[in-house]
């Protein structure tokens, strides 16, 4: 984590942090660590996740026993219960894994969303006899993923019957708690569950991502690897050498004290790009709050934004170099990308052209993001740079459990509750409202009198 470019003696002192500003932080991050550490074993169970051994272990058997079984896995999960899964395919997979899946490995398909002209083309385009369907909700009630579960079921028992139908099936929710829950055990079906301590955006690295992720060949044991060595690290009190930290910090210090409130990352990797989406829903859900920690009205958040280089530099970067002193920019970078593909040399005479000739991509494309780093630099933007060597699962692990526990630390920094989602839960329950809901109909009644009926 490069942050040499966040500093006053960088930016300037109206744009960068001060060593005055970083020893504050200092001195606040060893509370902020104590504090979240000291809820670990009771409240905060996702911080131990990639310690589950046995859960692992029965993730691999049940992969183990399903394998060749299905040519498609369909996540059913929105949220949390989605991003995470499509990040780590993002990350790990080929992005050309569901043209070509490796021999032997499903396609992967998450469908996040209930926007009918998605599910009406994907049923007219996948076979249920051939799918795998995995249903994953926490709560077990989410609207999108209920309705999105009962359309399929019902496509699958046409298609393979009563009996057969539930091979086809396997859950991912709460242990005891949920209309999921209690289906799962009318029904039968095979299911993984979401601990308590676990929430939504913090439980990628529970079965709701990892079930995903090994039956399409994901080495989960080494992502688990990456995450627990770097528990390891952002466990110890030495501030300069705690990433997560370090990045709570300048989150909190550039919204604060600089008034940058938008976090913009910017994945210089396709690989990543996915994490810089699971992890706005990370920083927007868990920060973006109306009560503080002593129930006064605060209204705090950054505003997560999420870009791609370099295609957004031929989109947003004018903006970003140009436009108002309100962002704060994280480069996301890998040093060794798995490919090179070099640029043949053509056209001697035509330098526009020439010029390419005998370089890389893998050049080219780091060129584009030192040249995005300088502007923003010069512009007197702060921006960071988290770089991996190289993605993989491991490097993967690590910057994801970096990235929650960072969140974790901006909880304690902006005195709110990093963990709930009344705002996210508010939508439910007029959706459920709307939908006419058994025990929703006072909410139905207050919704329809506001608008006129
Ligand atoms: O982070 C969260 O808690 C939310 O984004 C949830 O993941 C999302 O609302 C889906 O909820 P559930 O998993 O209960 O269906």
């Amino acid at each position: 984590l490069d942050y040499t470019n966040a500093l006053a003696d960088v930016v300037g002192a109206e744009h960068g942090l001060t060593e005055a500003d970083l020893a504050a932080a200092a001195a606040a991050a060893g509370p902020a660590l104590a504090a979240i550490q000291a809820r670990r074993a009771n409240e905060l169970r996702w911080m131990d996740l990639p310690y589950e051994t046995a859960v692992h272990d029965s993730i691999e058997a049940y992969v183990a026993s399903v394998r060749e079984q299905f040519e498609n896995v369909v996540v059913l999960g929105i949220g949390g219960s989605a991003l995470g899964n499509t990040a780590l395919q993002t990350a790990l997979g080929s992005p050309y894994h569901n043209l070509h899946p490796p021999a032997g490995t499903p396609r992967l398909f998450v469908l996040d969303n209930v926007d009918p002209e998605l599910i009406g083309e994907f049923l007219e385009h996948i076979d249920p006899a051939r799918t795998l369907f995995n249903v994953i909700s926490k709560s077990g009630g989410t609207a999108e993923t209920m309705s999105q579960f009962l359309i399929f079921r019902q496509r699958l028992i046409d298609a393979v019957g009563e009996q057969e139908h539930r091979r086809h099936i396997v859950v991912t929710t709460d242990a005891e708690h949920g209309v999921l829950r209690e289906i799962v055990k009318r029904e039968g079906y095979q299911s993984f569950v979401v601990p308590d301590g676990v929430g939504g955006r913090f439980s990628v690295l529970s079965p709701v991502g990892l079930l995903s992720s090994a039956l399409v060949g994901i080495d989960i044991k080494s992502l688990l690897a990456g995450a627990a060595a770097m528990d390891e690290r952002v466990k110890g009190a030495d501030f300069a050498d705690n990433p997560a930290a370090i990045h709570a910090a300048l989150q909190f210090g550039l919204h604060n004290l600089r008034a940058k409130p938008i976090a913009v990352t910017m994945s210089y990797s396709h690989r990543l790009k996915d994490c810089a989406d699971w992890y706005a829903q990370l920083l927007g859900e868990s920060i973006g709050k109306r009560l503080g920690r002593d129930g006064s009205e605060v209204f705090v958040g950054p505003t997560p934004v999420r870009a791609v280089g370099v295609t957004d530099q031929h989109s947003q970067v004018q903006l970003y170099v140009e436009g108002p002193f309100d962002k704060w920019f994280t480069l996301l970078s890998v040093a060794a990308p798995d490919h090179e593909v070099p640029i043949p040399t053509a056209f001697p005479d035509l330098e526009g052209a020439a010029y390419l000739g005998g370089h890389t991509l893998r050049e080219l494309f780091q060129a584009e993001r030192d040249g995005t780093r300088i502007a923003l630099t010069e512009a007197r933007r702060p921006n960071v740079t988290l770089e991996v060597d190289k993605v993989s699962a491991h490097t993967v692990g690590q910057l994801m459990y970096l990235l929650e526990v960072s969140v974790a630390m901006m909880g304690e920094h902006y005195r709110i509750d990093a963990f709930d989602q009344p705002g996210v839960e508010a939508g439910k329950v007029a959706a459920y409202a709307l939908m006419g809901r058994a025990g929703y109909e006072q909410r139905r009644a207050q919704i329809e009198a506001r608008s006129g009926g």
